[in-house]
């Protein structure tokens, strides 16, 4: 039973759905009938054991552990691709475990099982030497398609979804992704005009199958929204997209505090997270959604003449490369270009603060993407902490004052050199200090209103990294202070290629 409580994560679990029949024997499952009565101590008590050993680990044991580390990436952590040698991304598969999934999953607390080489796809060139399976075992396939940018793939047990091991985000191919994916979207603002007066024209379509698709143009374009959620969580997690939003999910407000044609927002999008939105919209979109929805009930598809494939390949008609999530990139890295523009103040100095300003200008874009996240566990300790830090500031600066007062008062009466420099010194002091409160009060300020955002996702995914490199540069902003490590690595394409002059 210990390889199933990999972690503790076990006891965070609200919900089992029954992993103990998966894994349980005949005998097993008519002794234990109730999880609730179990007793873990035992378990618990291995897993801390285990946890304390690793810590109390000697110097020698971690240097060897590393070296054993260097080693297994040294043989497994590169491959050779058209003759460069390439780091492999995630080379290590995940030991079985409990799945977790977003939000309320139906499938939480599902057994991932455990993957063996006969679960193996892999894939490399037919001249190429064919890695080994481990002795007495097969894979299930060595295919050789140059078509597909995976190494390794095979296919979880708890969604059916297909997994990959593919190479670093550092690589070049990787690289060359993520640069296309920023040039459709750069490209996108060049014809977004047109494509805008399209679906204008289009909400008078005598077809109501072009008037929906124009609504949905508009929601994706003015709220970023998904296009739908053809492969994502399966037929389980009732989240939906753009395409599959239904009659429940909007209320329609003629008027609503003081403003006009309200559609109020209320769904569950991708990974389960909520979406929460009242947005006023054109009188023509609303008077849509009354035509939508007539004569229909609450479950029924708003769209119902729509569905993602239709409005995908209609987009990409419109331009090369087209997706609602190109709309989204291209929002994300426009506003997040317009924010900084708006909130960058160039005789200010302080990094500290150009660092709010960038984060700012991040959050803008984390909300227009809904990309929120449940405050931190120990959230209001951390805040406390930190204002306990100001306020201990603020103290010693008050102290540092009355210092310098009584050092100058000194230097009045004694015009003597010393006494100068001793004065001097304690308003320099009173100055640093005052840098450093301002500082922690500005990291205050970052926190604070970074409680319930998440700004990693768009950071990753959604923003041009050419505008943070270029915008760093031009402050003379370290990168680090915007990137850690696995952006930067991420985004080694970007740091490498601009000036600071780069326009989205
Ligand atoms: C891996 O292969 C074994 C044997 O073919 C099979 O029983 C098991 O379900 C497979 N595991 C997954 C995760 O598909
Ligand atoms: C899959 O194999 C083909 C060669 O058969 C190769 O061109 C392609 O790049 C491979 N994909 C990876 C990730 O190696
Ligand atoms: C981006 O989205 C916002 C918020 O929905 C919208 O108001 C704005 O027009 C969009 N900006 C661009 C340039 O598309
Ligand atoms: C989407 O709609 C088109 C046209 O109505 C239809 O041919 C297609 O089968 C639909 N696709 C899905 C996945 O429902
Ligand atoms: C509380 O916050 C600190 C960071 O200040 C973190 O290291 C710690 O793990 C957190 N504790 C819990 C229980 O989340
Ligand atoms: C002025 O201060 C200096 C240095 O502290 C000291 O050596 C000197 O005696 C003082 N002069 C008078 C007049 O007090
Ligand atoms: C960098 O930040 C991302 C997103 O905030 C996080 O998921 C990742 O673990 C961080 N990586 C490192 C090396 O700190």
């Amino acid at each position: 039973i210990v390889e199933h409580f990999v972690t503790i994560q076990l006891f965070r679990l609200k919900k089992f759905n029954k992993w103990e029949v998966q894994v349980m024997n005949k005998q097993e499952r008519s002794t234990i009938t109730d999880l609730g009565k179990c007793n873990f101590r035992d378990v618990c008590s291995y897993f801390q054991q285990k946890s304390e050993e690793r810590k109390a680990r000697s110097k020698e044991e971690k240097q060897e552990e590393k070296k054993k580390n260097e080693a297994l990436i040294e043989e497994f952590g590169f491959c050779d691709w058209d003759g460069h040698r390439e780091k492999i991304g995630n080379f290590r598969l995940e030991p079985p475990g409990l799945f977790r999934g977003r939000g309320n999953h139906p499938k939480m607390g599902k057994l991932k099982k455990r993957i063996i080489p006969e679960n193996i796809t892999i894939n490399c060139s037919k001249n190429s030497k064919i890695p080994k399976p481990p002795a007495g075992h097969k894979w299930k396939e060595v295919r050789h398609d140059n078509a597909v940018t995976w190494l390794v793939s095979w296919t979880e047990n708890v969604q059916n979804q297909n997994k990959y091991i593919m190479l670093n985000p550092s690589s070049r191919v990787k690289g060359e992704k993520d640069w296309q994916k920023y040039e459709v979207a750069r490209n996108l603002k060049s014809k977004v005009d047109r494509i805008r007066e399209d679906y204008m024209r289009d909400l008078k379509s005598d077809e109501m199958m072009v008037r929906q698709r124009a609504v949905a143009l508009y929601f994706i374009d003015k709220l970023a929204l998904r296009a739908g959620n053809e492969k994502e969580d399966g037929e389980s997690a009732d989240t939906v997209g753009c395409c599959s939003l239904r009659c429940e999910h909007i209320k329609l407000h003629k008027h609503l505090d003081g403003k006009d044609f309200i559609v109020e927002f209320d769904f569950l999008g991708k990974d389960s997270i909520r979406y929460y939105n009242k947005v006023p919209v054109l009188k023509q979109v609303f008077k849509n959604l009354v035509l939508f929805t007539e004569n229909k009930e609450g479950p029924d598809d708003l769209f119902d003449r729509l569905n993602t494939s239709t409005l995908n390949k209609y987009l990409n008609s419109l331009m090369d490369g087209l997706t609602a999530k190109v709309f989204r990139t291209y929002n994300a890295s426009i506003t997040l270009l317009n924010q900084l523009l708006e909130l960058t103040d160039p005789d200010d100095e302080n990094v500290a603060s150009k660092i709010l300003s960038y984060n700012r200008a991040n959050r803008a874009v984390a909300v227009l993407c809904n990309h929120q996240r449940a405050a931190p566990k120990n959230f209001s300790e951390q805040m406390g902490r930190m204002n306990e830090k100001i306020e201990k500031k603020q103290r010693d600066i008050q102290d540092a004052k009355q210092e310098t007062k009584s050092a100058k008062s000194d230097y009045k009466h004694n015009k003597s050199e010393a006494k100068r420099k001793a004065y001097e010194g304690k308003k320099k002091k009173v100055e640093r200090l005052q840098e450093q409160l301002i500082k922690l009060e500005v990291q205050a300020t970052d926190k604070e209103e970074n409680k319930e955002i998440a700004l990693g996702t768009s950071k990753l995914n959604y923003l041009d990294p050419r505008i943070t490199v270029a915008w760093c540069k031009k402050y003379s902003v370290p990168i680090e202070k915007c990137y850690n490590k696995t952006q930067r690595d991420k985004f080694a394409w970007a740091i490498a290629m601009v000036d600071d002059t780069y326009v989205f």
